[in-house]
């Protein structure tokens, strides 16, 4: 597909940011790409300050919200938009469960809004690409997969917003013929993830020797994606995949979080050992589950698969000794990361929430 002027929403977030550098970097991605982010808490320019430095004539940035009509319409026309890339979302179950408000916003009527625009200016649009959670489908057992035709069984606030917002754009590709793709991944891991989140927030308390808050028996279960993959994944689909159509991307990394947490204790203790036979599995700490917490998620991807050979390339063993190692090489930026609102947030769930069970 020939893109001239792609929109990317939520490209100062984890997975946008790393996007946008792989466009740009390694993809055969040959156009103009107008970064669209509000920089919330979870949106950090410093990710991609390079890059606009590399490409002044291939990159822009605007602070805008995706819920502001007046600012898309706008943009939409000024930079002639061809193609739309959606990233923009409140993307923490755990802010969902106390705070939904923003998600219900962002991740719907902010959805919702991107959509309209499009509606209103057809004319040159090629396509919307709308990035989606496999959280949507709900929880699974011990047994199956999700695949495209799982019923939408969205668990938690944030879930429910973004299937809520798959349906919208489902809707639109039906009734008004909008060019959309949905893609429903996994969890993702890699570099610049907000430390909130399972991987890096493990990563950096057990460097600070702080504890590990493993939430209920540990015994839940994510299909974990290195997040380059996910942007191959992401541009393979754009640039082959069938409007109108939904793929599942997955990592073929299912692992329980003990797991998970052990393998970062044992990563950390042999690049950093902190004394002889210490070992940061010490630090591992039980606390009170999640409300809704679900218990599985495991993808079946076998439909991208098959139809454009995509496959994984990294390991969960490869892909997070890769993580580890970035974050142990970019100290700056996790310690702007970590100021303001993000302090404020951990302090509220360790002195409300993460007590031990
Ligand atoms: P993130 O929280 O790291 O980044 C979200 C970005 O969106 C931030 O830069 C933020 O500033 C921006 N944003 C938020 N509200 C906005 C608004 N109203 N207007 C404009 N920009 C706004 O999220 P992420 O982990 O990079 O996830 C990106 C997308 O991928 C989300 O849609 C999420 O649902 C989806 N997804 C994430 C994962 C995962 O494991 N992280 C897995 C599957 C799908
Ligand atoms: P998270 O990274 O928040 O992603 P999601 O909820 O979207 O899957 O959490 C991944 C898993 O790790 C999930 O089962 C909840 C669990 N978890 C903990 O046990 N402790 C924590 O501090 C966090 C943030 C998550």
């Amino acid at each position: 597909m020939d893109i001239k002027n792609l929109m990317v929403t939520g490209g100062c977030g984890f997975i946008g940011s790393n996007f946008i550098r792989y466009l740009l970097e390694e993809a055969d991605f040959m156009g103009k790409i107008i970064n669209v982010d509000k920089l919330t808490y979870a949106g950090n320019p410093e990710n991609l300050s390079d890059i606009s430095e590399r490409y002044p004539g291939r990159y822009v940035f605007q602070k805008a919200d995706i819920c502001d009509a007046v600012r898309m319409n706008q943009i939409f026309r000024d930079y002639q938009v061809d193609a739309i890339c959606h990233f923009a979302a409140e993307s923490h179950v755990d802010r969902s469960i106390k705070r939904p408000e923003e998600f219900i916003q962002t991740n719907i009527t902010g959805t919702f809004n991107l959509l309209e625009t499009i509606r209103q200016n057809a004319g040159q649009f090629r396509l919307f690409h709308h990035v989606s959670t496999d959280e949507v489908y709900g929880s699974l057992g011990r047994e199956g997969y999700f695949t495209e035709e799982t019923p939408y069984r969205p668990n938690s606030p944030y879930s429910a917003s973004k299937a809520a917002s798959d349906h919208l754009v489902r809707a639109y590709h039906e009734t008004y013929g909008l060019p959309a793709v949905i893609s429903n991944c996994s969890n993702n891991y890699g570099p610049y993830q907000f430390p909130e989140k399972l991987i890096p927030l493990m990563i950096l308390n057990a460097l600070d020797g702080k504890p590990l808050p493993v939430y209920g028996d540990g015994r839940n279960v994510r299909d974990w994606l290195y997040v380059k993959d996910h942007c191959g994944a992401i541009w393979t689909i754009m640039r082959f995949g069938d409007k109108g159509e939904t793929y599942n991307i997955g990592g073929n990394s299912e692992m329980e979080n003990i797991v998970i947490v052990e393998m970062i204790c044992d990563i950390l203790d042999e690049i950093i050992p902190v004394s002889a036979g210490y070992s940061r599995k010490k630090l591992i700490t039980f606390v009170k589950d999640r409300p809704g917490h679900d218990r599985r998620y495991a993808i079946d991807f076998s439909k991208l698969q098959k139809a454009f050979n995509w496959t994984p390339r990294e390991s969960l063993a490869t892909g997070l000794r890769k993580t580890i190692v970035w974050y142990l090489e970019n100290a700056n930026w996790i310690e702007r990361s970590r100021s303001g609102e993000y302090r404020a947030w951990i302090s509220e769930q360790y002195e409300q929430e993460r007590s031990p069970s």
